[in-house]
């Protein structure tokens, strides 16, 4: 078990992919925009981020933010531009894969095809066999002896050296881990796509590694099989205590996996924390807008007192809390956020805003609507409403913005301006 250090880290790849086959299509587009091959593209900047031991981070964001490369990066599969990475107290820059006692699971698992389950998972551990020691040099000619002369017989007559007979009690461990004793036989083509995923957690595990990587591992599952999953690795993980560094695109998985949560865009980590912090105290407009779904919605506002917003359907009183944060500002253009469920079905007043239903998706236990400000038509919304509404496309309704639950951003670069006593940013 160890700590994971990344200190100011950089990555940029020259202009040309230097590994074009691995690319995918999205990618050769981006790739292809810098024609100029001395160029370098930068896909990671300022990476900055400590994994304390044991702890479980989620790396989320979309894709093409530079996640992989993150990963590949710590694995010794990519080489840094820039900066440093420590797993415990080694610096492990210019180690290889083999040397940083790692693992890593892919999302296409990544099995040996003409390989049995039990020897998948075997594998790795019989390539690790440790030093070469003299013991297990003069032991190698006649185990290899026994190996061979009982290969065809009976299971339970066959020699194990003692090195198999570890392998073995650890396959077993491992495979009781993740109920998969029976799949021990099996050919990975005989397997479904959520047993070969845990196949391949099982290879992982087996290693007993320092740190897991993981790279959107669940994307290939089916929505249920996913959620169980889910639920299954984050269990072994706080059985295990093994650190791990886990990267999706969904935001769902890293509210529910993480410890905590890395937001990443454009090549850059834009708020790192515990799920609940980043839900309600996002740092920017894109963390608001990406965590949460169905998304934040937006608002253009001005700021017209210290504590009251106009736009120019709508006059809203904040509460007093922003006042230390909002104190020293004149009239300010601000952009307002507010989630879908803050939002409620009220009378016609001058703090509501007149809607007009173009989308109702009834989910059962809520509904959703998409609709549009009835005075500035390209301006949308979603609501989240208590399933016993009724409504309808083509419905006008005003609607009340719950004030506790606002967020404000700057306009020009989306910065959240915080609330209250513990505000990391004022508006000046
Ligand atoms: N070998 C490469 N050469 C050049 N650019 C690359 C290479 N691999 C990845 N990239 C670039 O890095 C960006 C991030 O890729 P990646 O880390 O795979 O993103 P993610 O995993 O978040 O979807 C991509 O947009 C792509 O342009
Ligand atoms: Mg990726």
């Amino acid at each position: 078990m160890a700590q994971v250090v990344v200190e100011n880290v950089y990555k940029s790849y020259r202009g040309k992919a230097d590994r074009a086959d691995r690319v995918d299509e999205s990618k050769k587009a981006d790739i292809a925009l810098s024609k100029d091959k001395t160029q370098p593209v930068s896909v990671l900047r300022d990476i900055n981020f400590t994994v304390e031991d044991g702890e479980f981070l989620v790396l989320v964001g979309p894709s093409g933010c530079g996640k992989s490369t993150l990963l590949r990066l710590l694995a010794g599969l990519e080489e840094l531009t820039g900066g440093n990475i420590k797993i415990g107290d080694r610096l492990i820059n210019n180690l290889p894969p083999k040397a940083r006692d790692i693992a890593m699971v892919f999302q296409n698992y990544a099995l040996y095809p003409h390989l049995n389950i039990y020897d998948n998972i075997a594998f790795g551990l019989r390539r690790n066999s440790g030093a070469d020691s003299q013991e297990k040099v003069r032991s190698s000619w006649w185990e290899s002896a026994l190996t061979g002369t009982t290969r065809y017989a009976p299971r339970s007559m066959r020699y194990l050296s003692a090195k198999e007979k570890q392998v073995r009690d650890r396959v077993r461990y491992v495979a009781s881990l993740l109920q998969i004793e029976p799949l021990l036989a099996r050919l990975p083509k005989e397997l479904s796509g959520g047993q070969k995923q845990r196949v391949a957690l099982g290879r992982a595990i087996a290693r007993n590694p320092q740190v897991f990587l993981m790279d959107e591992p669940l994307s290939n599952l089916d929505a249920k099989l996913r959620t169980q999953t889910r639920a299954q690795i984050v269990q072994l993980q706080r059985q295990l205590k093994t650190t791990t560094v886990y990267v999706t695109h969904d935001q769902t998985e890293a509210m529910t996996m993480g410890d905590r949560i890395a937001v990443m865009h454009n090549g850059q980590i834009q708020q790192i924390a515990p799920p609940l912090e980043i839900y309600e105290r996002p740092a920017n407009r894109f963390v608001a807008e990406f965590i949460g779904s169905p998304a934040m919605n937006f608002l253009p506002v001005d700021l017209v007192s210290p504590l009251k917003l106009v736009s120019p359907h709508f006059t809203l009183e904040l509460p007093t809390i922003w006042a230390k944060s909002l104190e020293h500002s004149q009239v300010k253009s601000l952009i307002l956020g507010i989630r879908p469920q803050h939002l409620a079905v009220d009378a016609e007043s001058p703090s509501n805003i007149q809607i007009e239903v173009d989308l109702v998706e009834a989910l059962g236990n809520e509904t959703y609507i998409s609709a549009h400000l009835t005075a500035q038509p390209d301006t949308t919304l979603t609501v989240s409403l208590p399933p016993d509404k009724r409504l309808r496309v083509g419905d006008r309704l005003w609607l009340s913005i719950n004030t506790d639950k606002i967020h404000l951003f700057t306009v020009d670069d989306g910065r959240a301006i915080r609330e209250g006593t513990r505000s990391a940013t004022r508006l000046r």
